[in-house]
């Protein structure tokens, strides 16, 4: 832990953002001065790149011996209030795929602990929570985190942009249909079956929840923009069990609150879900810059149903990695091939990457990226 970025981060970096221009523009505002023409914020915002970037959700984590090495003993919901561990942890993958971004490691429930619901993540398993919510007065137990409750982000994004340089930190939060999924249901579900029964059953009370995990995940999300994140994912990765209807009248409005609460830090909002081929113009009309795709529906046809003046981000299948890598290079020179002509695309899996993943082949698949979308 607190190990300092080798120098061969800080010349592969230079190397890899040697086309990056002139750091910071006037139309800029609120990202990072460093950052703002970096590849993969001009995609975000639909400018011409000397070559698509990527990273990968997921891309820290149990896939890397280091990581594991360096989690050795310490809870996830520890580790995640270690800035120095945070910020070590964020690096490994930057310096291992030098994939286009870095994604700040926390978890979508880490705002949650923070104001003290007893929840804890169980290895293979996911965030579990001792007293489900299923009432009104549970509500009382949900209340929105100061800066000062999340002051160890705070400082593990200083330590990160300082790390970091041109290479853009994307923030992250849950959006308020996921992380209300994991309090009604008190961990992991297949069918949301307690969570439908409240939406259907007490909408009110299922609007009231979902409105204050929006100020909540508001507030996750704008101390990671403060602090110099220069793009932010929202998360709502179970949303895809819901018809666009159901979607639309319970969901949305929450999540369009967390997206209009952080406009005005002026750094591309990305929206993503897994099997949300059926939402997917909705998650834009949310307020997303950028909608992510999983692999189910191609690029094209995502743009198409999501409609202009929104990029695309995705959509290898994360399993794919798991075949010849013949194999792998044909589904990633695919997706190249179904994005092309787009407005913006920021290359990524369709989900996060598996435990199981061989980070030679994802470091791979980054060059390749590069080099066949190269212009
Ligand atoms: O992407 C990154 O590299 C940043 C780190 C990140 C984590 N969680 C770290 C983590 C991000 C972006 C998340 C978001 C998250 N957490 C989501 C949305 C993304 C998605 O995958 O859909 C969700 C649904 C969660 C909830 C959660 N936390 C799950 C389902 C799990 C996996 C449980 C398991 O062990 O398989 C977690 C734990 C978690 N979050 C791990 C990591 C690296 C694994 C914990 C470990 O290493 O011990």
């Amino acid at each position: 832990m607190g190990r300092g970025v080798p120098d061969e981060l800080s010349e592969e970096r230079g190397a890899r953002n040697s086309q990056a221009g002139s750091p910071g523009s006037a139309e800029a505002v609120g990202v990072r001065a460093a950052t703002a023409q970096s590849a993969f914020i001009r995609a975000c915002r639909r400018e011409p790149v000397p070559h698509t970037p990527v990273w990968f959700m997921r891309q820290a984590g149990r896939a890397l011996p280091e990581y594991r090495k360096l989690r050795e003993g310490v809870p996830m919901l520890t580790s995640c209030t270690i800035p120095e561990m945070v910020a070590e942890i964020t690096l490994q993958p930057v310096r291992r795929y030098g994939v286009d971004a870095a994604i700040y490691f926390s978890d979508i429930v880490v705002p949650l602990k923070a104001i003290g619901i007893d929840l804890d993540i169980k290895p293979g398993v996911g965030p579990v929570i001792e007293k489900p919510f299923r009432t009104e007065a549970d509500l009382e137990r949900l209340r929105v985190p100061t800066p000062d409750d999340l002051s160890f982000i705070t400082e593990a994004v200083r330590i990160l942009t300082a790390e970091l340089g041109p290479t853009p930190l994307i923030g992250f939060g849950g959006a308020p249909f996921t992380l209300a999924s994991y309090l009604i249901e008190g961990g992991p579900s297949r069918s949301y079956e307690q969570t439908k029964a409240m939406m259907y059953g007490a909408p009110q009370l299922f609007a009231a929840l979902l409105d204050r995990l929006a100020d909540i995940t508001a507030a996750f999300l704008s101390v990671q923009l403060s602090a110099g994140a220069s793009a932010v994912q929202l998360f709502d990765s179970w949303a895809g069990a819901l018809a666009p209807v159901d979607y639309r009248t319970h969901v949305m409005p929450a999540s369009a609150k967390v997206l209009a609460a952080v406009a005005h830090f002026g750094a591309p909002r990305l929206h993503f879900g897994v099997g949300t081929g059926e939402l997917l113009a909705l998650m834009g009309e949310a307020g997303a810059d950028v909608v992510g795709v999983d692999w189910r529906v191609p690029l094209d046809e995502a743009a198409r149903r999501i409609g202009p003046g929104k990029a695309v981000q995705g959509n290898l299948d994360p399993a794919v990695v798991f075949a010849p890598w013949e194999a792998v290079a044909a589904a990633t020179r695919r997706v190249l091939r179904d994005a092309d002509g787009l407005e913006g695309h920021v290359f990524n899996l369709g989900h996060g990457v598996g435990p199981q993943t061989d980070p030679d082949v994802l470091a791979r698949i980054v060059e390749l990226v590069h080099e066949v979308s190269a212009r």
